[in-house]
């Protein structure tokens, strides 16, 4: 059974929690607002893409114009919610927004799991009826980390229900296998989702969303090659790695890739300067501009260090601070952007106060100051404990900034480190510990200030790098293609 239309296109829905420019809390946003549209735009003559995610508290609907459609009932429990149908009439390809009392009174994500987890069941619940609403059967459901893993399973345990063979082919992207959901078979079962029966599945893992969904996935997908055979050992794996392992064929990575337009040294309009390659000296123009407003009377020969991201132990927030502090005695700057754990952000208040010579500590989220970071940053210290594929280090690269991080996950996959590669853009250390680190720190900081020659074609060698969407598209059009033809 084929829900393809009259047109011949195969129908996919991308589901998702959050994507810029609506919602956009972290790098699913960023890989929600820039992959659908690029796939839509090259293979319009093979597939029909739209893209449904809830209708946020405070969603940003600024160049917008979102239309209500329709209206649809999810029954669940004793109740019922009624769900209002949005579009954006104005995106590049259609992109849909359900509204209730559950799944708009808050932002994506909030501190209580309980309500998260209320808001995800039923908007992966209201899919089937949104998907007739809209008169859009789709042929492949493509969901992104716990929050819509429901829709996964809930798709096939209906469609075995029903005793036919399920249409539907699915493919469950992990941005961060960690934030596997809420285990509460309460609120489960009031939207009708029975724990997994699956044997093999960890038995704490059977009534949470990630890895229910993962049990019913016919493609699991991460966002590198490096963090998808990360994932299968007990290091990364969050103790579904031997579950894993049984299911390795369908485990793969295709990279992220990055908007090259938006991320354009040569075009950028928060640049105190824009500079391309052939210019490259006319970059220290935004580095002064930084040292003017943070440091003022600094030299220029002194290297700038920017952090720019979420303050979370997976980044690594600590083990920057204890390598800054390794490194006191040693002349550089460092602007940190970013919030997140308040212990993490007092710390940096803390040793920011100890050396405001030297460290500015900017708890705002600012996408403004994170361009002008890349462009007048000399390095980026990136000490994830785990990545699965990391953005900052591609926006920074395609600046002329270089990336010093751990290798693992996508950081690996992206930068190519100075000690063991013939033609290095980056400096790699293996474990993110405070030794490690700032010995690489120390080890970028020597090379920028005794080896301009070399900085600078390890700057251009990064910069020319193609971190671009249209080198993964291929591969995500050959996964749907894969998967669709299993399945006709
Ligand atoms: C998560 C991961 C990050 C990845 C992003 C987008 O935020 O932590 O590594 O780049 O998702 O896939």
């Amino acid at each position: 059974m084929s829900f393809t239309g009259d047109n011949g296109l195969k129908k996919i829905l991308y589901l998702t929690a959050e994507s810029s420019p609506y919602s956009k809390v972290g790098g699913l946003g960023d890989v929600s607002g820039s992959l659908p549209p690029i796939l839509a735009d090259l293979y319009s003559a093979f597939f029909d893409i739209r893209m449904v995610m809830p209708f946020h508290k405070n969603m940003n609907t600024s160049n917008t114009n979102i239309k209500k459609l329709d209206e649809l009932v999810v029954e669940y429990a004793n109740t019922h919610e009624i769900i209002e149908v949005f579009q954006d009439q104005n995106a590049a390809l259609p992109v849909y927004f359900l509204k209730s009392p559950s799944l708009s009174s808050t932002p994506p994500y909030t501190d209580n799991l309980q309500v998260d987890l209320i808001k995800y069941c039923l908007f992966s619940k209201a899919i089937h009826s949104f998907c007739d609403t809209i008169n859009f059967l789709p042929d492949l459901y493509h969901a992104n980390d716990w929050h819509t893993a429901l829709a996964v399973y809930q798709t096939k345990t209906i469609a075995f229900k029903k005793n036919r063979k399920s249409p539907f082919s699915t493919i469950l992207s992990i941005h961060n296998l960690p934030y596997m959901g809420n285990a509460n078979r309460k609120i489960l079962r009031k939207f009708g989702f029975r724990p997994s029966r699956n044997l093999s599945l960890p038995k704490w893992a059977r009534d949470l969303p990630l890895p229910m969904g993962i049990s019913r996935a016919d493609q699991i997908l991460t966002v590198s090659n490096g963090y998808a055979q990360e994932l299968l050992t007990p290091e990364f794996g969050c103790g579904l790695h031997t579950y894993l392992q049984k299911k390795a064929t369908k485990v793969a990575g295709i990279l992220n890739g990055i908007d090259q337009t938006e991320w354009d040294p040569a075009s950028d309009h928060f640049l105190a300067q824009n500079y391309t390659i052939d210019n490259l000296d006319q970059r220290m123009v935004n580095k002064k501009a930084l040292f003017d407003k943070y440091f003022p009377g600094t030299s220029n020969k002194t290297p700038l260090l920017i952090w720019v991201g979420r303050l979370t132990g997976q980044k690594g927030a600590d083990v920057l601070l204890d390598s800054l502090n390794m490194l006191l005695d040693q002349d550089w700057r460092c602007i940190i952007l970013g919030t997140g754990d308040p212990a993490l952000e007092k710390a940096i208040r803390t040793l920011a106060n100890k050396v405001p010579e030297k460290i500015v500590g900017l708890a705002e989220f600012s996408n403004e100051l994170a361009h002008k970071l890349y462009a007048g940053g000399d390095m980026i210290i990136m000490p994830s404990r785990y990545e699965p594929c990391g953005l900052s280090q591609m926006f920074a690269m395609r600046y002329g900034c270089l990336a010093v991080a751990t290798a693992t996950g996508g950081l690996k996959d992206t930068i190519k480190d100075y000690s063991s590669t013939e033609n290095p853009d980056g400096f790699l250390f293996t474990a993110a510990k405070a030794n490690d680190c700032s010995k690489s720190i120390a080890l970028a900081m020597h090379v920028y200030q005794d080896n301009p020659g070399k900085w600078r074609q390890m700057q251009i060698d990064a910069m020319r790098k193609d971190f671009s969407w249209h080198r993964s598209a291929e591969r995500y059009k050959a996964m749907y293609l894969k998967l669709l033809e299993r399945h006709s």
